[in-house]
C-alpha cells in the first residue's frame, strides 16, 4: 500500500496537463525571444539572510510564508519564494553590474507557506521578467507593455491593470510620518492583523481586504499627496504613455504590494475569471534592492506572472497536443529491429513519430494509427522484414498523394526526398 501522499499545496503535474504548460510556455519563450530578452537561472535555495533583506521583515512572506531550514553545516537556508532577490544577487556575484543593461527572464517553482486553494499553492510557478539598469519612465512602460501583451497573446480576456506609485524612499519617509501619527490616534479601531502591522510595516495596512478598516483608511493621509515634483512627473508620463498606448489602466492609490522593495512604480493585472486568488500578474520598480544587499545604485524593474493563475485563465486551444505524424507499424522479432532502427532516422526530421513494440497485431495498430490520427503510416511486416524495405502511405485528400510506396531500409535519401516532398502536406493537413 502506498501511504505517501504528496505535500499539501503541492501538485503533480500530469501528462496531459503539461501539454497546455509546453504550448503556454513556448509562446511565453517566443515573445520573450523576439523581445531580446535573455534567460537566468538561478538555484532554487538561497541563504535566508538574502530574502529577509530584501522582500522585508515585516512582510507575510518573510513572516510567515517561507520554507527555511537548517543544512547539516547549520546554514540557514531558504526555499525561494519569488525570483528577483536572486536575480539582484546574480548581478552582484557575478559582477554582471559592470554592465549597465541586463533584460532578463525566468520561469520555475517558488514556495511559499500559505494557505492552498484554487490558484494558490505552496510550491507554484513564476515566470519573472526583470530589466536591470533602466531608469527612464519608458522602462516602466515596457515592462507594463510586455505583461500585458504575453497575457494578450495567450487569448485572455477580462483583464485589468492596476498601477500606483510609491514615490522614492524620503517621499514614503515623509508620508509615513504623517500616516503614523494618525494611526496613533486610530489603531484600535483597525482590524487586528492591521494592528500587527502598526509597528511592523504600516503601508501594507493600505492593502487591508477589511471593509471597516478600508472604510476608516479613506479619512488616512494619501501617499500622493507627500510625493515630489519628480515622483509625480514621472508617475504622470507613465500615464501619458499608456494612454498613448490605448493600454487601459486603472488607478489604485492602495496598491502598495506586498514585498517591501518597491519604489515608484507598482503595478498588478488581475482578471474577472479567476475568483478570490485574482492576480496573475505583480510588479514594479525596485531602484534600491540591488545597492540594498551590497551591490552598487542600479535601477530596475520587473515583474513575475503566476503560471498556475495563467493555466486556468489560458484558452482551451492550448491543451491540444501535437499530432501523431508517423505510425510504424510493425510485427515480427526482425521487422520490430528494423522498425527501432527506422524511427530513429525519423528523429531527423520534425516529424512525431510513434510506434508499438508490445507485439499486438497489425488490426491493432491500424486501428491504433486510426485513433492517433497518423498522416502517415509505414509498414514493416515479415514480408518487408525478409526484403528489407518498408511500404509508407500518406493520407491526403488529394489522391495523387495517397499512393503507397515503397522504400529500401537502407535508402536513406529515397526516404528523405519522401518526406521532402511530402512535409507540406504533412505540416499542413
Ligand atoms: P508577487 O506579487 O509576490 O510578486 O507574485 C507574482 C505573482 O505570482 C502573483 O501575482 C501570483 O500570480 C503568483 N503567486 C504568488 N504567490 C502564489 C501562490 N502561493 N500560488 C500561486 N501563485 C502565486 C513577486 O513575486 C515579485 N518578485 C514580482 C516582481 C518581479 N517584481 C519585480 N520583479
Amino acid at each position: 500500500m502506498n501511504n505517501f501522499k504528496n505535500l499539501r499545496g503541492t501538485v503533480d503535474l500530469l501528462p496531459e496537463e503539461l501539454i497546455k504548460w509546453q504550448n503556454v510556455e513556448e509562446l511565453i519563450r517566443q515573445q520573450l525571444l523576439r523581445a531580446s530578452i535573455k534567460e537566468i537561472r538561478t538555484p532554487i535555495i538561497e541563504m535566508t539572510e538574502l530574502f529577509v533583506r530584501v522582500i522585508g521583515e515585516g512582510t507575510d512572506v518573510v513572516n510567515k510564508e517561507m520554507y527555511t531550514f537548517l543544512d547539516k553545516g547549520e546554514r540557514s537556508c531558504t526555499l525561494r519564494p519569488e525570483g528577483t532577490a536572486s536575480v539582484a544577487r546574480a548581478i552582484i556575484n557575478n559582477r554582471m553590474s559592470n554592465k549597465p543593461f541586463h533584460k532578463l527572464w525566468y520561469m520555475g517553482p517558488m514556495f511559499r507557506y500559505e494557505r492552498p486553494q484554487t490558484g494558490r499553492q505552496r510550491q507554484f510557478h513564476q515566470l519573472g521578467v526583470e530589466y536591470i539598469g533602466y531608469e527612464s519612465s519608458r522602462s516602466d512602460v515596457e515592462i507594463i507593455l510586455l505583461a500585458w501583451d504575453i497575457l494578450q497573446k495567450l487569448g485572455i480576456k477580462e483583464l485589468n491593470l492596476e498601477i500606483n506609485t510609491l514615490g522614492d524612499a524620503s517621499d514614503r519617509e515623509n508620508y509615513q510620518k504623517s500616516f503614523l501619527k494618525w494611526l496613533e490616534k486610530n489603531s484600535k479601531e483597525l482590524d487586528l492583523d492591521s494592528q500587527k502591522r502598526v509597528n511592523k510595516n504600516p503601508l501594507r495596512i493600505l492593502d487591508s481586504k477589511n471593509i471597516e478598516t478600508q472604510r476608516l483608511l479613506e479619512d488616512a493621509p494619501k501617499l500622493f499627496n507627500f510625493l515630489s515634483e519628480k515622483s509625480v512627473e514621472r508617475y504622470s508620463s507613465i500615464k501619458k504613455e499608456l494612454d498613448f498606448l490605448k493600454i487601459p489602466f486603472k488607478e489604485n492609490f492602495k496598491l502598495v504590494r506586498g514585498l517591501d522593495y518597491y519604489s515608484h512604480t507598482a503595478f498588478e493585472i488581475t482578471s474577472g475569471a479567476l475568483g478570490a486568488q485574482a492576480t496573475v500578474c505583480g510588479g514594479g520598480r525596485y531602484d534600491n534592492l540591488i545597492n540594498q544587499i551590497g551591490g552598487i545604485q542600479i535601477p530596475a524593474i520587473g515583474f513575475a506572472i503566476g503560471m498556475e493563475r495563467l493555466m486556468i485563465l489560458a484558452g482551451q486551444d492550448l491543451e491540444n497536443a501535437r499530432n501523431t505524424d508517423i505510425f510504424i507499424v510493425n510485427r515480427g522479432d526482425i521487422a520490430e529491429s528494423f522498425a527501432m532502427d527506422l524511427s530513429r532516422k525519423l528523429k531527423n526530421y520534425d516529424l512525431v513519430t510513434e510506434l508499438d513494440l508490445t507485439g499486438i497485431s497489425f488490426s491493432k495498430q491500424f486501428k491504433k494509427a486510426n485513433k492517433l490520427r497518423a498522416r502517415v503510416v509505414i509498414v514493416i511486416g515479415d514480408e518487408e522484414a525478409m526484403k528489407k524495405e518498408f511500404k509508407i502511405r500518406l493520407f491526403s485528400d488529394n489522391i495523387e498523394d495517397n499512393k503507397e510506396e515503397t522504400i529500401s531500409l537502407d535508402d536513406n535519401i529515397k526516404l528523405r526526398n519522401w518526406i521532402t516532398k511530402h512535409l507540406k502536406t504533412l505540416k499542413d493537413i
